[in-house]
């Protein structure tokens, strides 16, 4: 039987025709006398029905059917009696009436039933990934996906830029994760590491003239995997030639708004907002906030520099900060601000202090060690009514930050604050350059060693690289900035970029910074340092990440949800049983003895 119509699409201008359908047994029920069939493919589900008295030889047939097993089904498409319409169906207005039937194969029954309704644990759906992605939902994420990938070729063909693979067996890139490297057969002891992005790749094609290139593109990390996480994932890559941040900015700001219209017909407002990374740490204690609610971070240090109150005091003497937030309007009980405790106890907190305010009256286990004024100053910067509660956290700024970050999201997310219909995006931008890390004892890099510093910082980077006092070098480095821009859609970074080094004098004096000698720095990059001896032009880029902006746009929390097949949080895949053990045989091939 050769279809000549997809399931979904069989419709009411079907009526009195002939279809040929092929599929999969979705449901079948047996009313006696009258069999219905919901026969599904990629497009959906059509119902299909036979009656003994009209062939009692095929409808036996048809009863003996099971779920999953795949037939091709030629009949006749006639509207479905009044009162048995289904309006919710794609396909509800009509039935198809069995004539003929082919069955191609028949299916065992399967480990969980095709449906949405089924709870089916995520280890068990990924095991047999190829029942789960004949569900509804999974499919419809699929095609989604689909979609966004013809929707960005084409966006960056007109846009005149051209799609360039990279090599996957290649050497170390530096986005700060882990490498996963591939044992060399041909030159013992030696390994390819498979790239993190097409970073150092891009810019070579930058070097080599091609002045716009873009890729869709697998990254593979050895990082520890959560929810927006997966070993491997998909990245929308680009770079370009002679331009600066407001050019890639746009692009980037382009492609959404193509991609929210088309496929959401949503309408983004441009250009999107900025907020500098201070600016966000200071407000939402995180540089991706989330702005569809409130509970902003209020300063307190100032009006609690004197205060009797130990814990704020001793913070602030030894140069840290105290922050607040209110929960406003939360009347929460104390078993829920005991919850809330014992929340930000798990991000490292010693506890938390709280204020609520009842009917004229203050409830708080902090308040008798505050004088007036500075209750006053904290009722008046939070705005305070009756109803709200505010919580403190006290110490140093990052962890502050850290700490009442988390908290204003956990309480956003429980609490049900956030507004589901609303998309926030913004550009995070003014990202230093560097960051002290205080366990290597030296500067590393916020985005990469690539990324340029600001035309304006470069004397700063001067002056820090002729001071000896490490005190001092970091107080000048601190305010450097970089020529990097994240783009954050409801609180999760789903891009990020920047404009490059393009000369060798600056590039030297970063990995100076940085600790880099030059024999690291060769080994580890000498050939992007090689070219750009040779003639680079200015140039910066970007990248998406793919799986996290289609499973926000798709609503999802998991990206696992929009990866044909993914991995588990464990880094596992079900499916095949990767990672597995090897053949003796294998490993001496590849010239590595197990420990
Ligand atoms: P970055 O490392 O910020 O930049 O990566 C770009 C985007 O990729 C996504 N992403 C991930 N998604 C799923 N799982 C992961 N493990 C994962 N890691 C990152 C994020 C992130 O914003 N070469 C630079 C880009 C550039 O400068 O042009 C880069 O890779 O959404």
């Amino acid at each position: 039987m050769k279809r000549d119509r997809y399931c979904g699409e069989v419709s009411l201008s079907d009526v009195g025709k002939t279809v040929t359908l092929c599929g999969w047994v979705h449901r079948i029920r047996d009313h006696g006398g009258v069999v219905f069939l919901d026969l599904r493919d990629r497009t959906g589900v059509v119902q299909c029905v036979i009656e003994e008295k009209d062939d009692s030889e095929l409808y036996d047939e048809v009863s003996k059917l099971k779920p999953e097993f795949v037939v091709g089904i030629r009949g006749d498409v006639r509207r479905r009696p009044e009162g048995t319409e289904n309006p919710k169906l794609k396909t509800g207005y009509v039935e198809v009436v069995i004539r003929e039937l082919e069955i191609f194969n028949t299916s065992e029954v399967p480990p969980f039933p095709i449906d949405e309704e089924t709870h089916v644990s995520e280890e068990l759906k990924l095991k047999y990934r190829y029942l789960d992605l004949r569900r509804e939902t999974m499919r419809e994420h699929i095609l989604f996906r689909h979609k966004v990938y013809q929707i960005v070729r084409k966006f960056f063909d007109s846009k005149g830029f051209i799609e360039i693979e990279t090599p996957f067996l290649t050497k170390s890139t530096p986005e700060g994760a882990r490498d996963f490297i591939v044992p060399s057969r041909l030159h013992p002891h030696k390994f390819y590491a498979l790239p993190q992005s097409p970073q150092l790749f891009k810019q070579i094609l930058m070097v080599a003239g091609f002045d716009r290139y873009f890729q869709i593109v697998k990254c593979l990390r050895d990082e520890d995997l959560r929810a927006d996480r997966q070993p491997e994932f998909t990245q929308i890559d680009f770079e370009m030639s002679f331009v600066d941040e407001e050019d890639v900015m746009e692009i980037c700001e382009e492609l959404i708004c193509v991609l929210f219209k088309e496929l959401l017909g949503v309408e983004l407002k441009r250009p999107f907002e900025r907020l500098s990374y201070d600016e966000a740490i200071s407000l939402y204690g995180t540089d991706k906030p989330d702005r569809r609610f409130g509970l902003k971070l209020v300063d307190l240090t100032d009006a609690l520099r004197d205060t009797e109150f130990r814990v704020f005091r001793t913070a602030i003497e030894e140069g840290g900060i105290v922050k607040s937030i209110n929960f406003n309007n939360g009347n929460l009980s104390r078993k829920e601000i005991d919850e809330l405790t014992e929340f930000v106890k798990g991000l490292g907190a010693p506890g938390l202090a709280w204020i609520k305010v009842e009917e004229g009256n203050l409830v708080s286990p902090i308040t008798k060690f505050l004088k007036e004024k500075e209750i006053k100053a904290i009722l008046e910067r939070n705005g305070a009514k009756e109803g709200d509660v505010i919580f403190f956290s006290s110490g140093k700024a990052e962890d502050v930050h850290r700490i009442l970050g988390n908290l204003r999201v956990h309480i956003g997310n429980k609490y049900g604050l956030i507004d589901e219909n609303k998309w926030d995006i913004l550009w995070v931008v003014d990202f230093p350059l560097l960051e002290w890390d205080e366990e290597e004892g030296r500067f590393v890099s916020l985005h990469h060693p690539f990324t340029s510093p600001r035309d304006a910082d470069m004397v700063k980077i001067e002056e820090a690289l002729a001071v000896d006092e490490t005190e001092e070098r970091k107080r000048l480095v601190s305010s450097v900035r970089a020529r990097a821009y994240d783009l954050v859609l409801n609180g999760e970074e789903i891009g990020g970029g920047s404009i490059r080094i393009h000369r060798r004098d600056v590039q030297d004096k970063i990995f100076k910074l940085l600790n880099i000698d030059e024999e690291e720095a060769r080994e580890k990059f000498g050939f992007l340092l090689e070219a750009l001896k040779y003639g680079a032009p200015p140039h910066g880029g970007f990248a998406f990440g793919l799986d996290r902006l289609v499973a926000l746009m798709r609503g999802l929390d998991s990206i696992r949800d929009v990866i044909a097949f993914p991995k588990t949080q464990k880094g596992i895949c079900p499916l095949t049983e990767a990672p597995d053990y090897v053949s003796p045989k294998q490993l001496k091939e590849v010239h590595i003895k197990l420990e």
